[in-house]
């Protein structure tokens, strides 16, 4: 057996995507343990570009058993349509499981999250207004509606009349219309039954794979300083994309989970509002944001750039249990004189090594950098670290000795095959 759990290490879209679909090659199994259709993982082979938002990363490959857990909050509508789109596109064959725990984001949640962003004026978030925020609060507040629920029409006729009696308090309190019981339910009554073939106990599934000595591999979405806990709160979606949170998102033991990898950008970028000490705020961020082609894959915004900040990749380390990096977007680098890595903050005077909890003072830290050599050849073609321009070389090394992380992979473009893989972990 082989757990490997891939995490973002920063904030979110640093290529998760593409790194799980490079080791699902290898993989049995990949679980998607928690968020929902916020995330956006686009993955690149054979010349064909793929979007998945709720879908698990393996489902290109027909061998692969893909689990959709717990920890999830799933938008049956959309995760059907996904399907749809995947199967107009030749991908038929595929081994997908939802937990019956899993909970349901319904249309009511789409519409609290756009009222509550609106309301919040200036505070606002920035969600993906997918309504995953208010579907989590649900789960907390014990009205949620699960994938049990769901696909069983007699469960569902009652879950659903108790939870749409107080959310439609709730829509009219925030002066928004209410929703009629008859439509909700007819419409996604349906979607239940479509669904129903892929319900199942996924814990009880993944015991029964680490019993076969599978290799599983576990597909984070979002990145750890969006966690609810540990995140630059409230900057951050509603469920923790640790490695930490994902036996409890999966119902695994913790002692499964073999290693946990971070994946980061050659530099940093965030969506969304919220404290970002290292932001670029001159031509750079746009020369990043072009080559990086740095724009939501849900939203489409762009996304705002900065220079590598590993007093928030160590944060990460710690919070997520990460032990390994992979360096994504490396190519991206080429062409940059000079470039910087933020290694402390300074506040009030003093030096830190970590990140504040408060929003005042993440605002207020002065980034101290160090400042290196930049390279200008393309290394696009690259297939080893040998290759490697030598100040490509150093840049990485830096950030090996900077997060205490060995660099494992790093890759040079979106293709499965631009990506180099500097050690065997999995
Ligand atoms: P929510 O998850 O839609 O509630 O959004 C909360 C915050 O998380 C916002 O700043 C979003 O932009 C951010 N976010 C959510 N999902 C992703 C993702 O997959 N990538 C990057 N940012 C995300």
């Amino acid at each position: 057996m082989s757990t490997l759990v891939v995490v973002g290490s920063q904030w979110g879209d640093e290529g998760k995507g593409k790194i799980t679909d490079y080791l699902a090659q290898e993989a049995d199994v990949v679980v998607r343990s928690q968020g929902g259709n916020n995330a956006g993982h686009t993955i690149n082979f054979d010349g064909e570009k793929f979007a998945l938002r709720s879908i698990p990363s393996g489902i290109f490959n027909p061998k692969i058993k893909n689990v959709m857990a717990n920890g999830m909050v799933i938008n049956p509508k959309q995760a059907l349509e996904e399907l749809a789109g995947l199967e107009a596109r030749g991908i038929k064959d595929y081994q997908l499981f939802i937990s019956n725990r899993a909970h349901i984001v319904l249309p009511y949640h789409e519409m609290l999250d756009g009222a509550f962003e609106q309301f919040k004026g200036d505070k606002k978030i920035g969600t993906t207004k997918r309504g995953i925020g208010p579907a989590n609060a649900d789960k907390a507040n014990r009205i949620g509606i699960r994938m049990c629920d769901l696909i069983d029409p007699e469960i569902f006729k009652s879950v659903l009349k108790s939870s749409l009696t107080i959310k439609n308090m709730e829509l009219k309190m925030l002066g928004l219309s209410e929703l009629k019981f008859d439509d909700i339910y007819n419409e996604y009554v349906e979607y239940g039954k479509k669904l129903k073939k892929y319900v199942c106990d996924t814990s009880l599934l993944l015991e029964e794979e680490i019993e076969k000595g599978s290799k599983i591999l576990f597909e984070g979405a979002q990145g750890v300083m969006l966690c609810l806990d540990h995140g630059t709160y409230p900057y951050v979606t509603s469920s923790s994309p640790t490695g930490a949170s994902v036996p409890l998102n999966a119902g695994i033991a913790p002692r499964y989970i073999d290693n946990v990898l971070g994946i980061c950008k050659a530099y940093t970028t965030r969506v969304g509002e919220g404290p970002f000490p290292t932001e670029i705020h001159d031509e750079l961020a746009d020369y990043i944001r072009e080559r990086g082609h740095e724009y939501g894959t849900v939203t489409k915004r762009p996304r705002r750039v900065g220079y590598l900040d590993c007093v928030a990749l160590n944060y990460a380390r710690r919070v997520s249990g990460i032990n390994y990096l992979s360096l994504m977007l490396f190519d991206v680098l080429s062409g940059i004189k000079k470039l910087k890595i933020c290694y402390a903050y300074e506040l009030d005077g003093k030096v830190i090594n970590t990140m504040p909890a408060t929003l005042e003072d993440l605002y207020r830290v002065k980034p101290l950098y160090v400042e290196m050599d930049g390279w200008d050849e393309d290394i696009t073609h690259v297939t080893s670290f040998d290759e490697l321009p030598e100040n490509a070389k150093k840049y990485l090394r830096k950030i090996e000795e900077l997060t205490k992380s060995e660099v494992v992979i790093f890759s040079v473009g979106p293709d499965r095959k631009q990506t180099i893989r500097l050690k065997d972990f999995f």
